[in-house]
């Protein structure tokens, strides 16, 4: 393992699950080694105005490889990432090969140990992503993975989600699930309301989501599985999440940033940087989003990175791809969405970011406590730095992002992974 030079960061305000101190941390051999005042180090950081948070975990990300490296690498993803403050990333399994047996998943790895970010890979829940057979998870989870899903699509067939939820809590792993009813939503490209109507676009009902959510419920309550809900974006998802959780069940979910900051009337210009699935909603359904956060009955804020290339993004609004950006301007989102808007502390949202999901995806080296003798992965964040988010900067090979001209507040200035500071004043070290 390589060595790097003792780092401190100083004068921050330290903010982890248990709550917020001032001080400085000495970090060596990738490991917090002392949290106090006026520590030394040969690396200085300075954090004077700035927090100091576990890293960020984005249990959603597409990262593309193997298979659409134009658009994405893992390499380029996890400099995406390490530049939005993530210190791990999950990856989605929607590639070419399909992320399904242990020589994917071997090669993802493998790709990720290469690149400046912790990189994680969900496994598809079956082969293909076809939703016809399961797929080995047994020799996926052999090799640490440990949350499955079909990402893209939802697992249609009730009978075989049952099964895979068996299979699954036997080995005792999560399923994740991109919730999508596909024969209420076939043939669509955006939210079914008033603007699909305005706009002549075939819409997918709130229902296309809900009724999926509603089953897998029903089928965790029936085996016992743990159930992750993958990017909610409706009112009704949340309402069936939190009475889910009243009744004492153990589901997750994740919202992705765009679904608490855009709504269907941004598809006006049938301009398709803004088509996404699920898709942007109305804004009821925000509202609920914020709200639910806020509440807690959403756990996590997750990206739903999803790099595609501009020609792809330019075909008309019905035949591009869905999908958009995430990584690097999630945290900023976050800050200007839901603590200015006075839903959330920076707090809570660094929990919804950081020490929540890495709890729900077992990812025990990340959102740990700022103690003695844990990993350091972390992230030093101006909460006061205000910007003005533009499509040329950036280290993701795509440039699919939807909030260009939007300015936000909260920049993140250093990451540092196992100990390394693969960020430092907004830029990427390697
Ligand atoms: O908008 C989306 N894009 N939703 C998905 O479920 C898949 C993703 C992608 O891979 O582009
Ligand atoms: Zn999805």
């Amino acid at each position: 393992m390589i060595r790097h030079p003792d780092t401190v960061i100083k004068g921050g305000r330290l903010i982890d699950a248990s709550g917020e101190q001032s001080g400085d941390i000495l970090i060596s051999d990738g490991h917090i080694v002392a949290v106090g005042q006026d520590l030394q180090g040969e690396i200085l950081i300075d954090a004077g105005g700035c927090i100091v948070s576990p890293g960020l975990v984005d249990l959603h990300a597409h990262l593309r490889q193997p298979g659409k490296e134009e658009t994405e690498t893992i390499a380029s993803g996890a400099r995406a990432a390490v530049l939005g403050g993530y210190t791990a990333v999950l990856a989605m399994p929607n590639t070419t090969p399909t992320i399904d047996c242990a020589a994917v998943v071997r090669e993802v790895l493998e790709l990720g140990r290469a690149s400046v970010c912790d990189v994680h890979t969900t496994g598809a829940i079956t082969v293909g992503r076809a939703g016809e057979q399961l797929a080995p998870m047994a020799e996926m989870a052999a090799l640490g993975v440990k949350v499955f899903t079909d990402d893209g699509t939802g697992v249609q067939d009730d009978r075989l989600m049952r099964r895979a939820m068996e299979y699954a809590s036997g080995l005792g792993l999560t399923l994740a699930q991109h919730c999508e009813v596909n024969s209420l939503s076939e043939g669509t490209c955006m939210h079914e309301g008033e603007w699909s109507a305005r706009l002549g676009l075939p819409g997918q009902p709130s229902e296309s989501e809900e009724l999926m959510v509603m089953r897998d419920i029903a089928l965790a309550r029936l085996t016992g599985a743990k159930i992750h809900f993958q990017h909610m974006s409706t009112a009704g998802s949340a309402a069936l999440i939190a009475a889910a959780k009243a009744k004492g069940m153990s589901v997750t979910a994740e919202a992705a940033p765009h679904h608490f900051t855009l709504t269907d009337a941004c598809c006006e210009q049938y301009d398709a940087t803004f088509k996404v699935h699920p898709p942007l909603r109305s804004q009821s359904d925000l509202e609920a989003i914020k709200n639910a956060l806020a509440a807690g009955s959403l756990d996590a804020i997750a990206t739903d990175h999803a790099p595609h290339a501009a020609e792809d993004k330019e075909l008309p609004f019905d035949q591009a791809p869905p999908g958009m950006l995430g990584l690097e301007y999630a945290l900023a989102l976050a800050f200007s969405e839901l603590v200015d808007g006075g839903e959330m502390t920076e707090a809570e949202v660094l929990a919804a970011m950081s020490w929540r999901p890495a709890a729900i995806a077992g990812m025990d080296n990340h959102g740990q406590r700022l103690v003695v003798g844990v990993p350091a992965n972390l992230c030093v964040i101006d909460p006061s730095q205000r910007w003005v988010i533009d499509a040329t900067g950036g280290a993701s090979l795509s440039r699919n992002v939807p909030y260009v001209g939007k300015e936000v507040r909260g920049k993140v200035r250093h990451t540092i992974v196992f100990g390394e500071v693969v960020v430092r004043d907004g830029e990427v070290q390697r």
